[in-house]
């Protein structure tokens, strides 16, 4: 058996190491009142109180301020950027300095950092188990949307939806109607010259064919001799009243487990596969 006796040059060396390493990395300022649920609700409130009259309810834009928190590339990313250009204004530009509270313009950065953020990143309030039965259930969103190998085709998978959007996306998609179905989404019918009818959305089209996913989550090929008809329809599939189907409580742990989606907590190993 060896024992290692007390060594104070040991000890001073790992001291001084620690002291040099802590100096050598000058750490950008921190949020120094964190990230909690608690934080970014009263953030949230009082960005709602002091800001909106330039960047809109929630910062979704307004008339004299831009968006705090669109799919735009930002100028001031880090917690200092956001504190100083609230705390000091923009020079040459609209935005006035605010001079808050020093926490209450740090609880403001959390929360435009935590709308910024993937949901996956953020604390959602919420039952997330709850919200897979409504996913599955209620929100009937399982017959349009694949999570984990299972669902309908019509929509796209949300496997990892909780890594690749914000909670405000998340909420947004289905809350707000969008002017337009995306690429790849488009809804239509077709009456075949065989007599048969087939909903669903178009995947591509050319002057001679069309491919779609039927609402029988299969994939169908015509070419354009085949069909007598096609009508397309220009509102989304995707339902946009979630927040008027469910109730408050429901909508919240239906964006608790959506939020948690993600590739990271997906072991194909324990799952059924995936339909492509
Ligand atoms: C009088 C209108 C006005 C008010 C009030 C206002 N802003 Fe601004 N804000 C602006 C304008 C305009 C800009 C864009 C400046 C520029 O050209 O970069 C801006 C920019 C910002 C930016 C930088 C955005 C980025 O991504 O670079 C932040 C952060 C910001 N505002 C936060 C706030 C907060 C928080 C409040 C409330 C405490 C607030 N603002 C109140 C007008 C305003
Ligand atoms: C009738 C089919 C249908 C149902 C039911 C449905 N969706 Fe969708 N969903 C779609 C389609 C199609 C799209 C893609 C087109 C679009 O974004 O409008 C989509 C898009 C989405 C998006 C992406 C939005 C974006 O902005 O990219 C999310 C998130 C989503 N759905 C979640 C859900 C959830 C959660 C439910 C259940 C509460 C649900 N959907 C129910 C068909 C459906």
């Amino acid at each position: 058996m060896t024992s290692i006796s007390w060594n104070p040059t040991i000890a001073i060396c790992l001291l001084m190491g620690l002291i040099v390493s802590r100096a050598g990395s000058p750490l950008a300022a921190e949020n120094p009142v964190g990230s909690s649920s608690e934080v970014i609700t009263e953030g949230h409130q009082l960005f709602n109180k002091l800001c909106t009259s330039c960047h809109g309810i929630d910062g979704a834009a307004g008339d004299r301020g831009p968006a705090m928190a669109a799919s735009r590339r930002y100028l001031r990313q880090s917690d200092e950027e956001l504190f100083d250009a609230i705390q000091k204004g923009i020079p040459g530009s609209q935005m006035p300095p605010m001079g808050l509270p020093e926490n209450d313009a740090w609880k403001i950065v959390a929360w435009i950092r935590s709308s910024r953020a993937r949901a996956y990143s953020v604390p959602v309030e919420g039952d997330k188990d709850k919200g897979a039965e409504i996913f599955w259930g209620k929100g009937d969103c399982g017959r349009c949307h694949v999570v984990r190998g299972r669902g309908g085709l019509l929509g796209p998978d949300l496997t990892n939806l909780g890594a690749e959007m914000s909670l405000r996306q998340i909420r947004e998609g289905l809350t707000v109607e969008k002017p337009h179905p995306p690429f790849g989404y488009r809804p239509v019918t077709v009456k075949t010259k065989d007599g048969r009818t087939i909903s669903g959305v178009s995947k591509n089209e050319h002057n001679f064919s069309l491919q779609m996913i039927g609402d029988d989550n299969r994939l169908h090929l015509f070419s354009s001799d085949e069909l007598e008809k096609i009508t397309y329809r220009e509102k989304s599939l995707m339902p946009s009243d979630y927040d008027k189907r469910l109730s408050e409580t429901e909508f919240q742990d239906l964006l608790a487990f959506l939020s948690r989606l993600s590739l990271r907590e997906y072991d194909p190993n324990q799952q059924p596969r995936r339909n492509r």
